[in-house]
């Protein structure tokens, strides 16, 4: 998979891609991230990728050229299956839409700033619109990492127990149950007994039920009919 990030403050992305699993998936060769500097495609003397608003208004738009350049470039090298917009007035990234992303080849995500983004860069330029939740936040940047990380933790080969990523919360409809390391007491506080008896249809069963029981306490819009 390849996922090329566009956006006017590239050092954003340096390090949620620089470390753990993001990196590792990199090196392994499992997903390829491509980070891409607006600036480098204005055309203008001192490259600059934002202007004010026709009409007036508080705060600067993104002009739709260095865009277009930079997205013409990209699709002159390969074919993408998405173009996603990232705005607080987007769809909403959810468990499905990222399994739904994790199984396209290539995507690019564009990054907007201050204001947004000329309003023709999301008539003409793109295909869909990601928002990571009902608040605004400065950039695109900080979104564009969450996609990408909800993502490519589910490539295949990523996560180092291949089941890991099918008990996550949310993937079956219910958050994931209670986890306990060794010590199996401390400060007299004890790990669930069933936990450490070795039987695995028992453990699987109380998984289960505790799963459900947290959904119900803390999420039961995610309820659907279980
Ligand atoms: N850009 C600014 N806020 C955002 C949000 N909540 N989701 C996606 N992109 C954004």
């Amino acid at each position: 998979m390849r996922i090329d990030i566009i956006t006017c403050l590239p050092r954003l992305l340096d390090s949620p891609f620089s470390d753990s699993i993001l990196k590792r998936a990199q090196q392994k060769g499992l997903v390829t991230v491509g980070v891409h500097d607006l600036r480098e495609y204005a055309n203008n003397k001192h490259r600059t990728t934002d202007d004010y608003a026709f009409g007036g208004g508080a705060g600067m738009v993104m002009m739709i050229e260095p865009i277009d350049n930079c997205i013409t470039k990209l699709k002159s090298e390969r074919t993408y299956d998405e173009i996603i917009y990232m705005s607080p007035d987007g769809e909403m990234l959810t468990q499905p839409v990222a399994n739904e992303l994790s199984l396209k080849k290539n995507l690019i995500l564009l990054c907007g700033h201050y204001k947004g983004v000329d309003e023709r860069v999301r008539e003409h330029l793109i295909t869909r619109e990601i928002s990571i939740g009902n608040y605004v936040l400065s950039g695109g940047e900080l979104a564009a990492a969450v996609v990408a990380d909800a993502v490519i933790r589910l490539l295949p080969g990523v996560l180092n127990d291949e089941t890991s990523a099918l008990t996550d919360s949310f993937q079956d409809g219910l958050v994931a149950p209670p986890v306990y390391t060794r010590p199996a007491e401390y400060k007299g506080w004890r790990v669930p007994e069933v936990l450490l008896s070795g039987h695995e249809a028992k453990i699987a069963q109380w998984k289960y039920e505790k799963s459900l029981e947290r959904t119900k306490k803390r999420r039961p819009d995610i309820l659907k009919g279980i």
